[in-house]
């Protein structure tokens, strides 16, 4: 199959096209025929060895680890999905991922495609939507009328937790530049803070949660935010500062979010409900790659970059 690979850490220059055998079901898993991969920060994070000490990878090693396609083969033990069946998932990172035309995945992992979007579309959705969904669901316990800041509502993450948040109800605070305003506007933010004109945290306050994005000073001002003993932050990026939470009275988690098929099942609902759309702004080829998470790799990047994988099935 034809793969993007690494074999060593570097700039986007160690990424290169190979063909190499397509990977081999275990008991449990799902070989997928890749439509379409998604691109995160991960993914150059992972590249540029940022995740050593945590991660221990063997060479080469195929990076992206999202992806939406067709099952082809089931292990023995995979028996909830069946060859033809139209799929999503955020595949295991301590795996080979989905710059490729096949991946193994665990059937624990995966879940029916949202019918109504194209294999592009997603496959821009479960690590963002995933991520989202332990933050501000499982972790944050959001409902209706609770306040939230999500940082960040242009960028992958924050473009899913604004129409997320929204959706259970809650009343929505972002922050993003001038160029964004209008995007954030249409995923339904009911308070926008242009950080290019004005700080979120003199604006902003009485706030039940803080979905931190960002990390930094960011994270360390977002405290100002929470309503006083009763707030709670969660941050994809910093441990827990206890001085600040002590102060603040937070509840103060980190999150690293996990795999997981029965949690895409529900944002499936939420997709085919009308309730979230994708933010695709960029689909690229697999060949591109090395593109691809250059554009990641600025950080402000707004919505989702996809590579196209295959077009129609053979
Ligand atoms: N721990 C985990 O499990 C986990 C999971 C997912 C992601 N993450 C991490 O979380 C971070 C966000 O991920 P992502 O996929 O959302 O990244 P992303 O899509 O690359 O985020 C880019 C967005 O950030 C916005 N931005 C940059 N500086 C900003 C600022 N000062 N204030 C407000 N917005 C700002 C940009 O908008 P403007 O152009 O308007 O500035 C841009 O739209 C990454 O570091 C990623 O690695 C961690």
């Amino acid at each position: 199959m034809k793969a993007i690979v690494i074999e060593q850490y570097g700039g986007p220059e160690v990424l290169h096209r190979r063909e190499i055998p397509p990977p081999v079901p275990e008991r449990d898993d799902l070989l997928v025929e890749i439509r379409a991969a998604g691109v995160n920060p991960l993914d150059w994070k992972i590249r540029e060895g940022m995740l050593q000490g945590l991660l221990e990878y063997r060479f080469p090693l195929i990076p992206g680890w999202e992806c939406a396609g067709v099952v082809k083969a089931a292990g023995d033990g995979a028996t909830r999905f069946r060859p033809g069946d139209e799929v999503y998932t955020r595949t295991d990172i301590k795996r080979d991922g989905c710059y490729a035309e096949y991946v193994a995945v665990d059937e624990r992992f995966v879940a029916a495609k949202p019918r109504n979007l194209t294999f592009v579309e997603a496959a821009s959705l479960p690590l963002a939507g995933l991520t989202a969904w332990q933050a501000l669901v499982v972790y944050a316990g959001i409902a209706e009328g609770t306040r939230v800041l999500v940082h960040a509502g242009a960028g992958g993450v924050g473009s899913f937790a604004v129409q997320l948040a929204k959706a259970f109800g809650a009343y929505v605070a972002t922050t993003c530049s001038t160029a964004n305003v209008p995007l954030v506007e249409s995923l339904g933010a009911d308070r926008i803070v242009d950080y290019t004109k004005s700080d979120f945290d003199i604006e902003l306050h009485d706030y039940d949660v803080v979905l931190d994005t960002l990390g930094g000073e960011i994270y360390r001002r977002s405290f100002n935010v929470l309503r006083q003993d009763h707030g709670t932050m969660v941050s994809l990026l910093e441990q827990p500062d206890h001085e600040l939470a002590e102060k603040s009275g937070a509840r103060c988690g980190y999150l690293f979010m996990q795999p997981d098929g029965e949690q895409l099942e529900e944002i499936r609902k939420l997709v085919e409900a009308g309730k979230i759309r994708p933010v695709v702004t960029d689909v690229l080829r697999l060949g591109d790659a090395p593109k691809a998470q250059d554009l990641s790799r600025s950080g402000h990047h707004a919505g989702k970059i996809v590579l196209e994988v295959k077009t129609a099935a053979p």
